[in-house]
């Protein structure tokens, strides 16, 4: 049933009204066992949801909310193999990619198979990449979901990183990245990995055809060494030369692909038992999706804060700080993975909606946005929940450092709650400002995948209370055809039927 058509949504509402003087300061004198009832564990993660504008009878209303929209038959579906993605008629199954070998029966046993044959093929790769000594730069030529999970795992897990090999990710058609990049490489030391799910993306493929022409103009001759391909299309790729592919499935998401030969650079990076702990951890994700009772069901939990605060509370965007420099690209990540899904404003039959769904994400690490945008966090007119990410463990021995880290991302959490009243004009902070916190014990690939595993399940959650599509993503299109529409006009120069100021913006760039 549509979610605003449900009885639990009318109720919700009526709770959003009679919560309007809510307090997290009262809240949390008047129960002394908050604390306790809004946090829990899960595989690698621990959350504390107690500082979020909630309270048991809204979280039992999004339960109610929750069953009847029908999220667990969604979810199932999803584990089934159903085609779930309807207006692409696919199979939603990056889980399966996690799914440990011969586990599964049934029509899904066949793939699940392919999974492991294709894994086992790019982990024997990746292990052949790190023992070969000439090798020392890997550039990955991907954008959108074919380069935001690897490079921000890659990244997130560099105390994993195989000494001796350096690792770039190129993205933006923008030649200067490209260029910059190049700039320090040898053709005989560089391997490329072609990352792209289609293997039509004009941004990569105008990269991979300059790195070929690059590799070439160097005097570099043996491409099925220094380039492999990442992709569905190996037919496209190999038209390019390449002979070296790893292939996955079209029921596997761009977003939702890191699990995948897209993970390629990562393996490499961290080696194939690093991988498999990746794997690991978010396969535990999944099982605890799949068999925890709904109310102690993290991405569950999540998904349905999301809509509450999307759709009753009214906050348009959430942030994300992860309070780890090696997270740093952690924001930009969960950005496309939420933002893409559930950036949709028709429901799975193609109906328009008319209730807000995608929040704005966005975030920078702590401590750094504290000293930037917190101050519009802790005193500007919108309120915006945080979502913190702390790490328990740091991998490095410098004396003092994360201690005074933790002490920042805890104070910040309670200052938003606390505020201070003691103080007026400027100086006055109202508080009751909500935030989530997410806390891992360290930051490895296995705490890494059941954390990345989480943020995708609780997407799938608010998306599947809002009924939409989370699995594709039509809105990027548009852009694409006009551009190719722009390139043809700056080459020729013809502006006929523009409107007046495209036609301005073309001709003071030719
Ligand atoms: O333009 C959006 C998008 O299709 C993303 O969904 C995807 O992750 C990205 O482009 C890259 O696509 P591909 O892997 O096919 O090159």
């Amino acid at each position: 049933m549509r979610c605003d058509q449900t009885a639990a949504w009318q109720k919700l509402q009526q709770h959003a009204q009679a919560f309007k003087g809510f307090d997290l300061r009262q809240a949390f004198a008047a129960d002394a066992g908050r604390a306790a009832a809004l946090s829990q564990s899960a595989p690698c993660v621990f959350a504390d949801l107690s500082k979020n504008h909630v309270d048991a009878a809204t979280e039992a209303l999004l339960q109610e909310l929750a069953q009847e929209t029908g999220v667990a038959a969604h979810r199932d579906a999803m584990f089934s193999g159903a085609h779930i993605n309807l207006s692409e008629d696919r199979a939603v199954m990056h889980w399966l990619l996690r799914q440990p070998a011969g586990s599964l029966s049934g029509a899904l046993a066949a793939p699940l198979t392919q999974v492991h044959d294709t894994l086992n093929a790019m982990l024997q790769y990746a292990e052949q990449v790190r023992a070969d000594d000439a090798i020392t730069d890997v550039v990955n030529i991907g954008i959108g979901g074919s380069d935001l999970g690897p490079q921000m795992a890659v990244l997130a897990l560099q105390d994993c990183v195989l000494p001796g090999k350096r690792f770039h990710f190129v993205s933006n058609v923008d030649g200067h990245e490209l260029a910059g990049v190049l700039q320090g490489l040898k053709a005989e030391s560089t391997l490329f990995l072609i990352a792209s799910k289609t293997f039509t993306t004009q941004e990569t493929m105008t990269n991979a055809h300059s790195a070929l022409a690059w590799f070439q103009a160097q005097g570099g001759r043996e491409v099925a060494r220094h380039f492999a391909a990442l992709t569905t299309n190996v037919a496209a790729a190999g038209a390019l030369g390449i002979r070296t592919t790893f292939g996955f499935w079209d029921w596997v998401g761009g977003r939702y692909s890191l699990w995948s030969a897209i993970g390629l650079p990562l393996a490499i990076a961290i080696g194939a038992a690093g991988f498999k702990e990746l794997l690991a951890g978010a396969h535990a994700m999944d099982r605890h999706f799949q068999t925890a009772p709904m109310g102690q069901n993290l991405p569950v939990r999540l998904g349905l804060l999301d809509v509450w605060y999307r759709n009753f509370l009214h906050y348009t965007s959430r942030s994300i700080a992860p309070y780890h420099s090696a997270l740093r690209r952690l924001p930009a990540y969960l950005q496309q993975l939420e933002m893409e899904s559930n950036g949709k404003r028709v429901d799975r039959n193609g109906q328009a909606l008319s209730y807000g769904t995608s929040p704005v994400l966005w975030g920078e690490p702590g401590t750094n946005g504290q000293h930037a945008y917190f101050q519009m966090l802790h005193q500007g007119t919108d309120i915006v929940p945080l979502e913190f990410v702390a790490v328990k463990r740091p991998t490095h021995s410098l004396k003092d450092h994360h201690a005074l880290l933790l002490a920042n991302v805890i104070a910040q959490a309670q200052a938003l709650m606390l505020g201070q009243d003691d103080a007026g004009g400027h100086r006055h902070f109202t508080g009751n400002r909500p935030s989530t916190f997410l806390l891992l014990d360290e930051l490895t690939p296995t705490s890494l995948g059941a954390l990345i595993a989480l943020q995708e399940h609780r997407v799938f959650v608010s998306g599947a209370v809002w009924g939409i599509n989370s699995f594709d993503q039509w809105g990027v299109e548009l852009g694409k055809v006009l551009a190719k529409d722009i390139h043809a006009r700056l080459v020729s120069g013809d502006a006929s039927g523009l409107d007046a100021s495209t036609a301005s913006l073309l001709s003071r760039v030719r």
